[in-house]
């Protein structure tokens, strides 16, 4: 019998395609058709953007897979699924290549201002100007908050340019050759460029506040690919208006994909659209690791990836 299931947040084609082509029937929370489809849905599907609290888990009586399609899963009310026995997975591992390019490239970007370079360029201003020196990012500190798979990720590319990698977490680990900083704080007063690596959610709301940002200092630079919950947004833009940090480097924003004008207005800063994951290659390992999630689900079998607290 086909299941039937339900997307909580728009899904690629490819995905809705191998979905049909598994022969799910697939319910859309945005525009729902059959008035009684919350009560036959088993499933829910939903990219790292999805929302699914409490209000939503009681419209759906017969619930019991909440399937992500992305590492974070920061929108989906876990305690609140565990206790009504619906189980939570997402796609660990599949992704953390490219958010690790990413942020290479992010970290470049902002430090050799690229964008700004290839401006110069387009506009013909290299003609008559002579484009500013820069600052080297080879040999360069970078600090790391938030040491898992996709930090270990990043300071492996990081090791490749020479960089003098640190990092801050919930504990030292013991296999990593890098310096541990307790907090945020120490570790962003002895770096030149901090990456934010660390999950969403509640725990890590405003993490990189104003103590944090203040101690990475007039030449430092902030690069957040983790999410936009976990900066002091208004913070970040009022400091990089004042030139008491570097630059900033983003890809995650409070309220995507609104950003705020004043952030887009500013020279100090490269900003991209939530893209970290955002390839051909690494989208399709995340659906088909996601419909593996589904499919051993409805077949009984253990699940591939479930989220650390359904484990
Ligand atoms: C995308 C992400 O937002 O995996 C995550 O946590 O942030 C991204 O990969 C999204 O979930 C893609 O489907």
């Amino acid at each position: 019998m086909a299941q039937e299931i339900m997307q909580v947040s728009p899904l690629p084609p490819f995905m809705m395609n191998a979905l049909q082509e598994a022969d799910y029937i697939v319910h859309d929370h945005a525009h729902i058709k059959d008035p009684g489809a919350l009560g036959k849905v088993t499933a829910l599907i939903g990219t790292g953007a999805a929302k699914v609290d409490k209000k939503l888990l009681s419209m759906m009586p017969n619930l019991k897979l909440i399937a992500i399609c992305g590492v974070g899963y920061d929108g989906v009310d876990v305690a609140a699924a565990i206790e009504k026995g619906v189980v939570v997975t997402h796609t660990p591992g599949v992704l953390s290549d490219d958010v690790a390019d990413l942020t290479m490239g992010l970290v470049l970007s902002i430090g050799r201002r690229l964008p700004q370079a290839d401006k110069f360029v387009r506009n013909g201003d290299w003609t008559d100007d002579v484009f500013p020196l820069t600052h080297k990012v080879s040999g360069a500190r970078l600090g790391i908050v938030g040491m898992g798979r996709i930090g270990r990720a990043i300071a492996k590319r990081a090791a490749a340019f020479d960089m003098r990698i640190a990092y801050n977490g919930r504990a030292p680990q013991p296999d990593l050759p890098y310096d541990y900083y307790k907090t945020a704080v120490a570790l962003a007063s002895n770096v030149d460029y901090l990456v934010v690596a660390v999950p969403g959610g509640e725990g890590t709301q405003n993490l990189i506040d104003a103590a944090v940002l203040q101690a990475l200092g007039r030449k430092g630079y902030l690069i957040n690919i983790a999410r936009g919950s976990v900066l002091d947004q208004p913070v970040l833009v009022q400091m990089l208006k004042d030139k008491l940090i570097a630059g900033a480097a983003l890809d995650v924003f409070w309220d995507e994909p609104i950003v705020d004008p004043e952030l887009r207005r500013l020279p100090n800063v490269v900003l991209t659209p939530h893209i970290a994951s955002a390839t051909v290659e690494t989208r399709q390992a995340m659906a088909a690791l996601t419909l593996q999630n589904l499919q051993a689900f409805y077949e009984n079998r253990a699940l591939p990836t479930p989220v650390p607290e359904c484990q």
